[in-house]
């Protein structure tokens, strides 16, 4: 089986050094960068917006996911594109159009991508499977890094892989919360492609490459 790829969330990490942090992630093999956009309305937070990710957009090479956590991301998805995002994953919990949501993010250039929140369920991915690239599942409710994987999500993650491998289509599944050496191999098992991380990257005790080899070695168990 082909290893997973690593997408290092920046939620977790040091905004006064993220320049410096984001090379790290990237000359230690992350694959993407994770960009986590709250808004204060859809999540209890607030985090960045189009600005930093024009900042990661200097230093990355690799590609950066944004993860929009707002209501109405329509009105936003084309100022993310222009700030260098490659895909831009947007809630089915807060898109009433969630068919043209991803039509725009497409026609801006980018790669659609649809997030599931935990109480969503797989079969939503049906109705627009032709029209996304990646789809995101939500392992801890939307919000904050550092919050506990949720178990039971392995099993949204096998009708996800069952639905899209029975389409014949390459969709990435990624998984979003909590995930680290101990949970990583379950979602891996389950057929995700993408493991985004946070926590256990950016606040490894022993550096943000020790907490991406620990997490590539944990999944290729
Ligand atoms: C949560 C974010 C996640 C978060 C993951 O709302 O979407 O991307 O940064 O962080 P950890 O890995 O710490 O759970
Ligand atoms: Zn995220």
């Amino acid at each position: 089986m082909e290893s997973i790829k690593i997408a290092p969330s920046i939620l977790a990490a040091d905004f006064g050094r993220l320049a410096e942090q984001v090379e790290r992630a990237q000359a230690a093999g992350a694959d993407l960068i994770h960009i986590d956009v709250m808004d204060g309305r859809f999540v209890p937070n607030i985090t960045m917006g189009p600005l930093v990710v024009e900042a990661v957009a200097r230093v990355a090479k690799i590609p950066l996911d944004v993860h929009l956590m707002i209501v109405e991301p329509d009105r936003f998805v084309q100022r993310f594109a222009d700030s260098g995002a490659d895909s831009i994953s947007v809630h089915v919990e807060a898109c009433a159009h969630l068919h043209r949501v991803l039509g725009q993010i497409g026609a801006a250039g980018c790669r659609p991508g649809l997030a599931l929140n935990p109480h969503t369920p797989a079969m939503v991915l049906a109705e627009v499977l032709d029209m996304v690239d990646i789809v995101n599942v939500m392992t801890v409710n939307p919000g904050f890094g550092g919050q506990t994987f949720i178990a039971s999500m392995t099993a949204k993650i096998r009708a996800l892989r069952a639905m899209i491998d029975t389409a014949g289509t390459d969709v990435e599944i990624e998984v979003d919360g909590g995930v680290n050496a101990d949970t990583v191999g379950s979602v891996k098992d389950a057929g995700a492609t993408i493991a985004i991380a946070g926590t256990c990257v950016f606040q490894h005790e022993k550096g943000i490459a020790a907490g991406i080899r620990e997490l590539r070695r944990a999944a290729a168990k």
